[in-house]
This record gives structure tokens, sequence and C-alpha cells, in this order.
């Protein structure tokens, strides 16, 4: 496995694989790794002849009050299970590389990433954007792959590679979740051992509308009231946000068609979690 630091080694290696041919993933993480990162990577690996996995805790997606500084960090453990997933390459710059002095050009999809968690997190997807099309245009990849479980993210970056027409194909990948329904994220770390039992809510809020929509349900409202008095159930939960929207522009649905995305957002202490479903689909 190479570990590589720099741009231009990068295109270094990226030019090899050109000229062998080869069919190359790039699966984008801040590290602190889990099994819903590590089921992207064996994604990649069935999908492609090279993977690439960067780590880089992007600064850019951090509002000033959020947690870039805590964010958690765990390099080595990191590196070995990359490796025993046969990763071919770990991309990790440091900030000075990928933002260096007099940096001023940021990539923005308009409106969509002002919406959900857009509203709580000014910013934050301007960031994303901005180091999601850097990592593609360093490293130029035949496909990148992306978690469902930050729908609104997938959605924003197919959004900037049809908008840009990036030659590449963006794979969304099923939410992986702990046993009871919590999706895996590096922040739920964070939890308190009550945090994190109440945290299980969020998806059973979730299943909950999936069930009723099942069953006939089709009024958003109906729906959304539902959700919200569940989690208002739960006093260890501050909702954020809970939205039905469709996945194309992320606009709110008032009924419930094929494209329903509910997603939510909510604050268990000072963690700040996502979770949504697809109502009428199975997830990618
Ligand atoms: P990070 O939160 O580290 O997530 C990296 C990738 O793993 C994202 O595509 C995310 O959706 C996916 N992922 C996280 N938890 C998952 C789960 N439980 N199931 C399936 N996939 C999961 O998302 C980011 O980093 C950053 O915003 C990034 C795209 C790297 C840009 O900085």
């Amino acid at each position: 496995m190479e570990l590589i630091k720099t741009i231009h080694e990068s295109r270094g290696l990226r030019t090899q694989w050109q000229n062998e041919q080869r069919r190359v993933s790039l699966v984008p993480t801040m590290g602190a790794l889990h099994a819903g990162h590590l089921s992207l990577v064996r994604r990649a690996r069935e999908l492609s002849d090279r993977v690439v996995v960067s780590i880089f805790v992007n600064p850019t997606q951090f509002g000033p009050n959020e947690d870039f500084e805590r964010y958690p960090r765990s390099w080595d453990k990191d590196l070995d299970l990359l490796k025993e997933h046969l990763v071919d390459a770990v991309y990790a710059p440091e900030v000075s590389e990928v933002y260096p002095p007099g940096f001023r050009t940021f990539v923005t999809v308009e409106e969509l990433s002002q919406k959900l968690c857009g509203v709580t997190r000014p910013g934050h997807f301007r960031g994303v954007t901005t180091i999601v099309c850097k990592l593609l245009i360093i490293w130029q990849p035949h496909l990148a792959l992306f978690g469902w479980k930050d729908a609104q993210q997938c959605i924003l970056i197919q959004r900037l590679v049809e908008d840009l027409s990036l030659p590449v194909e963006i794979v969304p990948c099923p939410i992986v979740r702990e046993p009871d329904g919590l999706a895996l994220s590096s922040r739920n770390s964070y939890l308190t051992r009550e945090e994190r039992l109440a945290a299980t809510r969020l998806h059973q809020s979730l299943q909950w509308a999936k069930e009723k929509v099942k069953r006939g349900e089709k009024s958003s409202r109906l729906l959304l009231d539902g959700v919200k008095a569940q989690l208002r159930a739960e006093p260890l939960i501050r909702l954020d946000y809970a939205e039905i929207v469709n996945t194309r522009d992320l606009s709110p649905l008032e009924t419930v068609d094929s494209s329903a995305l509910l997603a939510l957002a909510a604050f268990l202490g000072k963690t700040r979690l996502i979770d949504n479903t697809l109502l009428m689909r199975d997830a990618p």
C-alpha cells in the first residue's frame, strides 16, 4: 500500500495506473474509519483494479463552532484496516498542500447546499464540494464511492459532477448500521451511554414512517408529525430537522412518491447525528 502526501506523487501514480490501463476507484474519507467506510472500500475493490482512499479532515467543511479540532483521528488503526482491505494507495495530504496560502476558489452547488443540513451548517457543503472536486481532479478516478448515510452529500456531488461535466461515475453505497439500527458514524464515539441508547430512536422513527408508507400513508405532514412526536418523546434528543423531500433537488414533497427521501438531523448533547431513508424504495 502506497502512502501518498503530495499532489505531485498522486499524479505520478495516477499516470502509472493510466499506462497500465487500470480502472481506478476513489473513496474519500476523513479517517476514524469504521465498517461504513470499509463497506465503500470493499465495493470499490469489487468494481475496479486500483483503489485509493483519501484521509483528510477537511477544515473548510467545519463551521467555527464545530468539532474540527476534536474530530476523532486514528491514523495507525486506519492504515492497518486499509492494508487489510487491500487498498492500493492512501492519500493523506497536509492542509497546506490542499489549501495553500492565497487559496480563493470554492465550488458551490447553489440552492441544494442551503437545504436540510445546509441550514444549520452554513458553508459546510461548500467545503465538501470543494474538497471532493479537488480530489476528483487530482486522482481522475473512473469511480468515486460515497455512502448514502450522507444522502444530501451524495446528491450534491452527483449534481456537481453533472454540472461540471467531470468524467467520473458516482457510486452511492448502502448505509451500514449497528445491530440496533443506529447508522455508523465517526461521531458516535462522542455519545455517552445514555445518548447512545436514545440514538436508536432516530432509525426507529424512520422505520415507523417507512412502514406507514408501506401500508398506504402518503401524506408527508402526517408522517412528519409522527416522526417528530416520537423523537420529542425522548428527552435526550433535540431534533434539528425532519423533512420529506425529493431526491432530485431536495424540495419538500407534500405527497410521498417514489423519489421521497425522509431525512433528519438531531442533537444528542453536543453531538449532531443524521439519518435518512427512502420511503418508497430501498436505499442504493
Ligand atoms: P466521512 O464522514 O469520513 O465519510 C466518508 C464516506 O463514508 C462518505 O461517503 C460517507 O457517506 C460514508 N459513510 C459514513 N458512514 C457510513 C455508514 N454508516 N454507511 C455507509 N457509508 C458511510 O463524508 C465525509 O467523510 C466527507 O464529507 C468527505 C466526503 C470525505 C469530504 O471531506
